[in-house]
């Protein structure tokens, strides 16, 4: 696909749900006990799968636009699953469903499309098999039979948001207490959710313990918008002259703000209005204006606050005056693509002075930049981020794939060419 150009991008737009939140609401509320209503459901092709799987194992779960109800039946409730459960690109959907998997009274398959084939799963089968979970292989597809399980004491050696959850769903299912200790805090939305449901969940700082459970109780749930699709039009607004948007209703939870932090330090003018919380959810309107941006250092416990905004992070880094160092970043080699390796590959075509490191990048910004022939690697966010990047670029550009925005994103080139006009 060609990247058709704007010259200024003006104006105000709501992005769609949250991933990881619509992710949890469809996995919790089949397993709650009670109807699960969920308002600004992300109908991205990874929470999708997330339906698709629960649907096969006999939950009941209608779609009306982005309304979503799932008919939960407990946590004992699933059934046997008709067929593999096949979770495409999703790794949430993948390593979450092994921890609930693992405890359940019947087997079952897991596997996705060819990158999740590659994406490492023994980070979650590994702590698993501790609490006596039975799965073969540390890649998709996955066998787990299903167990009697147990709670564990275990220290994370990733910051990751999916293995903690697949820990704590598990100890949903497991005899006594679940501790997990994490080495940096990541999204916290699956302790809300079940803190909202009745869990016997207990955060404190680092550390996070839960119960085995008997029960969760249904409650309604709000998506915000998704902090993760709202950083293509943030960082747009800023780099691009002329320019001023205003994503409204966009999820602001601590654990996943490092993009306004660093944006901020970067010198972009970025405001947050209208703060309130929306169903144990903090949400706000945030306005960019086109800004003058320096380079910055990101690195140490921001990392997993803006783990998935690092490949449009580096595109404001491009047009900022001077150096960006991006370290302590190497999960994002294990990402939907090596999101280091293909960052750096793309922007070198265009001329941009980027280095690769073992953690991260280097970006020397300022320069003129030219367009290029884009490959996504079929990563949704490497050609979001690649769309934006080719607007400041002198001469035409194209991506080799667009259609893998609709991971999380479906409708992004729509709301993208809308700010143009
Ligand atoms: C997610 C956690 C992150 C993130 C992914 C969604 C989640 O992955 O990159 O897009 O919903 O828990 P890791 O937990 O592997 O860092």
């Amino acid at each position: 696909m060609i990247i058709k150009k704007i010259s200024k991008a003006n104006g105000t737009l709501s992005v769609p749900g949250d991933k990881s939140i619509s992710h949890r609401a469809v996995m919790l509320g089949s397993l709650a006990s009670g109807v699960t209503e969920i308002s600004g459901f992300l109908k991205g092709a990874d929470c999708l799968s997330t339906i698709d799987c629960f649907r096969n194992m006999g939950i009941d779960i209608d779609i009306n636009g982005e309304n979503v109800t799932v008919y939960g039946k407990g946590l004992r409730g699933l059934e046997v699953p008709k067929k593999t459960l096949y979770t495409g690109n999703s790794g949430t959907t993948t390593r979450l469903l092994c921890g609930i998997l693992s405890g359940q009274k019947f087997n079952s398959t897991i596997t996705g499309d060819a990158s999740i084939q590659k994406r490492p799963m023994g980070r979650v089968t590994k702590p698993l098999s501790l609490m006596g979970a039975k799965i073969e292989n540390e890649y998709c597809p996955l066998h787990i039979i299903g167990t009697n399980l147990h709670g564990i004491d275990y220290t994370m050696p990733v910051a990751s948001a999916q293995v903690k959850t697949a820990i704590i769903l598990a100890g949903l299912y497991a005899e006594g207490k679940t501790v997990v200790h994490e080495i940096e805090k990541s999204r916290d939305h699956t302790e809300l959710m079940l803190s909202a449901m009745g869990a016997d969940i207990n955060v404190n700082g680092l550390d996070i313990s839960v119960s085995g459970a008997s029960d969760l109780t249904s409650v309604r749930v709000n998506v915000p918008g998704d902090i993760s699709s709202a950083a293509f039009f943030m960082v747009l607004g800023a780099i691009m002259p002329n320019s001023e948007i205003t994503i409204t209703n966009v999820g602001i939870n601590p654990t996943r703000t490092g993009i306004i932090d660093v944006l901020k330090e970067m010198g972009a003018d970025i405001k947050l209005e209208n703060q309130r919380e929306s169903a144990g959810e903090s949400v706000a309107d945030i306005t960019v204006r086109s800004s003058a941006l320096k380079g910055t250092v990101i690195g140490g416990e921001i990392i997993p606050r803006l783990i998935d905004e690092l490949p449009i992070i580096a595109v404001a880094a491009v047009f900022a005056d001077g150096e960006t160092v991006i370290k302590d970043a190497q999960e994002l080699k294990v990402k939907e693509t090596n999101r280091i390796k293909a960052v750096v590959d793309e922007f070198t075509k265009c001329k941009i002075d980027i280095n690769e490191t073992n953690d991260g990048m280097i970006i020397l910004g300022g320069n003129p930049v030219y367009g290029a022939d884009f490959k996504t690697y079929g990563d949704h966010r490497m050609a979001m981020s690649l769309t934006v990047l080719a607007q400041m670029c002198e001469g035409s550009s194209s991506i080799d794939d667009s259609d893998c925005a609709c991971v999380s994103y479906p409708t992004f080139f729509d709301d993208f060419y809308k700010l143009g006009k």
